[in-house]
């Protein structure tokens, strides 16, 4: 068999793999429990539904624009007027068929030469460095010292070679929940700006943020105009409008960067559905409430998740300021995480996340979308399965288990 040496090269995503898992164990009957999801359950809002099958009912369904359809890039600058105090025109979007997440892959073909370096800041999405190898290009790990989740701005810049294209950022972070201080995000734009780097923010989480995190716009740091700047904003309604399955995202940049990417996107995928570009038309147009709805559903489910693992004893937690997601330190019984997590799964049958998925072992990533039940009931497990205080036999399911192992 001959495979490429890039296709090679190109893990597979463990954030699917453990869905995959999940879905085995579960259809065999096995009560599962999936602290491993990257998806709010909630759902689709009510407009999304109605712009969509409203589309479907014209029974006119054909190729689009590469770049989208007019009223979805219209509905884009207007939430980006409303969300980020910034004016920008639909010569400034690509919109993508496959999530926010192809929005960085195009990106990501229309700026990278190869052997250029991209930043990107620990703990990290798992696909950013897949991508940046998809297209010749360097990833360069930034891990913040002491355990934080948030890097210094000193050791950014300690990574920057005449090499460096871009800073990759996402905050609200996947995995840790953490959203960057406005001081880095405005230090980084000035840097960013006067040395002529691309400055990406992966703002896919931007609406889900607890108490007063709001996370700032970073077109606060500049008086640039959208056309004159190398900040780059992904975005999409996988994760706000729970609209996951939909997969429409999209990228905001200069005309240059946008025209580059709407060539890439012309000779890949092109033309995004127009029955799923109504139904993003009718969720970022529509009524809101599900959004704030989820938002507060969440951070109550953060804070159940928190109660339960300060009550664990052994694990160092970070409290997060959003997503869904938070990473825990386990070390105290397992410094690998991909041992910890196949461990939890076999005996407990619990399904985390490795954070040495994410560059930063040590920790499981957990989700706090699912139903709380499911969250406590996992905690428990998993409290059974590590630590010898709690008692010694639990119930999984039907089944009575008895902890036989150290
Ligand atoms: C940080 C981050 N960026 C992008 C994506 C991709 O989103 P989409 O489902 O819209 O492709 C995800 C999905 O998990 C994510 O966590």
């Amino acid at each position: 068999m001959s495979i490429s040496q890039l296709a090679r090269e190109i893990k597979e995503s463990p954030t699917l793999v453990f869905n995959e898992k999940a879905r085995i164990l579960k259809d065999r009957g096995e009560p599962v429990i999936h602290l491993g999801s990257g998806e709010p359950k909630s759902k689709t809002p009510l407009d999304a539904i109605l712009h969509c099958t409203a589309t479907l009912k014209t029974a006119n369904i054909h190729y689009t624009a590469t770049e989208g359809i007019p009223p979805l890039l219209k509905a884009i600058c207007r939430y980006t007027e409303e969300h980020y105090d910034k004016t920008i025109m639909p010569e400034n979007i690509l919109v993508s068929s496959g999530g926010a997440k192809q929005a960085i892959f195009n990106l990501m073909m229309s700026i990278i030469d190869p052997q250029d370096e991209v930043i990107i800041l620990a703990p990290y999405w798992v696909s950013y460095t897949e991508i940046v190898k998809m297209v010749h290009g360097i990833p360069v790990i930034v891990t913040p010292e002491d355990g934080r989740f948030e890097p210094r701005i000193e050791d950014i810049i300690k990574s920057v070679s005449s090499y460096t294209k871009a800073i990759m950022v996402n905050s609200p972070n996947n995995p840790s929940g953490c959203i960057y201080s406005d001081d880095l995000i405005g230090q980084l734009v000035e840097f960013c700006e006067s040395k002529g780097i691309y400055l990406i923010m992966d703002d896919i989480y931007h609406q889900l943020y607890f108490g007063f995190h709001k996370p700032v716009s970073v077109y606060k740091f500049t008086d640039k105009s959208v056309d004159n700047s190398k900040i780059i904003v992904i975005n999409g309604i996988s994760k706000a409008y729970a609209m996951t399955g939909f997969r429409i995202g999209w990228a905001i940049a200069n005309r240059d960067v946008t025209q580059a990417m709407r060539n890439v996107s012309a000779q890949n995928t092109s033309c995004p559905s127009v029955v799923l570009q109504s139904a993003a038309v009718g969720a970022l147009n529509g009524i809101q409430s599900g959004v704030e709805s989820l938002r507060l559903t969440l951070e109550n489910n953060k804070n159940i998740m928190m109660r339960e693992l300060r009550a664990f004893s052994g694990v160092k937690v970070t409290e997060p300021q959003g997503t869904f997601y938070c990473l825990p330190d386990f070390s105290a019984y397992n410094t690998s995480s991909a041992e910890l997590s196949k461990y939890l799964l076999e005996k407990a049958l619990v399904v985390t996340v490795p954070g040495g998925e994410f560059g930063f072992e040590g920790h499981l990533r957990l989700s706090y979308c699912g139903s709380v039940s499911e969250m406590i009931e996992g905690i428990d497990r998993i409290k059974w399965a590590l630590d010898e205080n709690s008692p010694n036999e639990i119930y999984i399911g039907e089944r009575k288990m008895r902890r036989n192992w150290k």
